[in-house]
């Protein structure tokens, strides 16, 4: 019996039944991580950031899901934090602090970029209701402040493109050693 690699309970969710659930129409959450990896490499980001981008909403798979409401459990509300707080386990804030900002990246790009909100998919106006709505210009301020707030905000245009009917290239354990070239204590 080999060891239990220290990626396998993260790589896990990605593998189980909880990705295979729909991130919307038209693609599973395994799916929207995955394109969102790739959108990601394909602009040449930095491999922190490309991690970020197929770890973003890690928080919803561990959510429960709610079979009466047939959804995420505030899924909207709580993921971008939950799913800091969980891959701080194994990544430092180059790959957590983008994931915490990504749903704040939206509300950012609402208040600062004209007709960026127009181009919202129905679901995500709903949630942005949720979320707060666009951000006051102090909110503005403080975002521009936080180290990371740039890749977040990248990170939030790969993640509304990441809904494609044409399936990714790659598989989730081909970032296994991207992801392992980022591990805090590797
Ligand atoms: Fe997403």
């Amino acid at each position: 019996m080999s060891d239990p690699h220290p990626l396998d309970e993260l790589l896990d969710l990605y593998r189980s039944d909880k990705a295979t659930a729909m991130y919307d129409e038209v693609v599973t959450e395994r799916e929207h991580a995955l394109q969102a990896a790739e959108l990601a490499e394909a602009a040449g980001a930095p491999a922190a950031t490309v991690a970020a981008a197929l770890l973003h909403d890690v928080g919803r798979l561990t959510i429960a899901w709610d079979s009466a409401e047939g959804a995420f459990v505030a899924a909207d509300r709580a993921h971008d934090s939950v799913g800091e707080r969980l891959l701080g386990r194994w990544f430092g804030p180059e790959v957590t602090a983008p994931v915490g900002m990504h749903v704040a990246a939206k509300r950012y790009l609402c208040a600062t970029e004209p007709g960026y909100a127009d181009r919202l998919s129905p679901v995500s106006v709903r949630s942005l209701e949720v979320q707060g709505g666009p951000m006051t210009a102090d909110e503005v301020h403080a975002f521009e402040a936080r180290p990371g707030w740039e890749a977040a905000v990248q990170l939030r245009r790969w993640d509304e493109q990441a809904k494609s009917t044409e399936p990714a290239a790659k598989a989730v354990d081909d970032y296994r050693p991207l992801l392992e070239s980022l591990l805090r204590d590797g």
